[in-house]
């Protein structure tokens, strides 16, 4: 995940827990087995790698941030966690599978993640991510973008810190790095966010700090305002935000 993202790893399970909800459904994707070792790459504070614990997998958790890391211990002591930077890591360790949820889309330079990935796995070994796809929150980012383009001068482009490729390019860097694709799925997935009208501002505090920098917390709620403006006639729906979210699952293979 991008080093400038402050993660509130509080935040993230109390008002943004439905990332993990979410992301059992590629736990059920990976069919762990007993006794095999799984990396969960961008594993923030633990909850999807203790689920893939309960199949008997040994699994390791990694994060780039000590925050979600020093909070997964506490949660699951029995689970070795370290923190490491996806885009440079490297283990001594070689694992059946590397497992992501939700995180790939914070690392930028994503053929140096999927060297790691690749360096990562035994021969074999399958890589399954589910993270967000082309047009992902794309009202969003163009509300932020209007906001701070017309408001403030400030080109939002520069600032936006995912990486929210189509299914193509990603396989395309996937065989490139010596993983064969076998399975690619790129879905609509609009996402309520919890706690009504309150979900947007814990969305924007959560997950969008990288374009507001230089803006106070006060005046960062201005901002909020602003957006919330912007974008309720779409995404505010019946009470609560749906936001436009759309994410690819892929499974693929280390070349033997
Ligand atoms: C996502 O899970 O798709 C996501 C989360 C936070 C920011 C951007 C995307």
């Amino acid at each position: 995940m991008n080093a400038s993202n402050v993660w509130k790893a509080d935040l993230y399970d109390d008002k943004l827990h439905y990332v993990s909800r979410f992301g059992k459904s590629i736990v059920g994707l990976l069919h762990s087995q007993k006794g095999e070792r799984i990396l969960d790459l961008g594993c923030g504070t633990g909850d999807l790698s203790y689920e893939i614990s309960k199949s008997g997998a040994l699994v390791t958790g990694m994060d780039s941030s000590d925050e979600m890391i020093a909070k997964a211990r506490e949660k699951y002591p029995s689970i070795p966690f370290f923190i490491g930077d996806g885009e440079t890591f490297r283990t001594n360790e070689k694992y059946d599978a590397v497992f992501s949820n939700a995180a790939l889309h914070w690392m930028k330079n994503a053929e140096k993640v999927v060297e790691s990935i690749e360096q990562a796995l035994l021969p074999d070994g399958r890589f399954v991510a589910e993270f967000g796809g082309k047009g992902n929150v794309q009202t969003v980012i163009w509300g932020i973008t209007e906001v701070l383009g017309q408001e403030y001068g400030v080109d939002a482009a520069k600032r936006n810190p995912w990486y929210f490729p189509s299914i193509g390019e990603y396989s395309a860097l996937l065989e490139k790095c010596g993983l064969n694709v076998t399975y690619a799925h790129h879905f609509l997935r609009p996402t309520v966010l919890p706690d009504g009208e309150k979900g947007l501002y814990h969305w924007l505090a959560g997950f969008a700090d990288d374009f507001f920098p230089e803006f106070s917390e006060g005046e960062k709620m201005v901002l909020y305002g602003k957006i919330k403006d912007k974008i309720e006639p779409y995404l505010w729906k019946d009470g609560v935000w749906e936001a436009d979210y759309s994410r690819i699952q892929i499974i693929a293979v280390k070349a033997s």
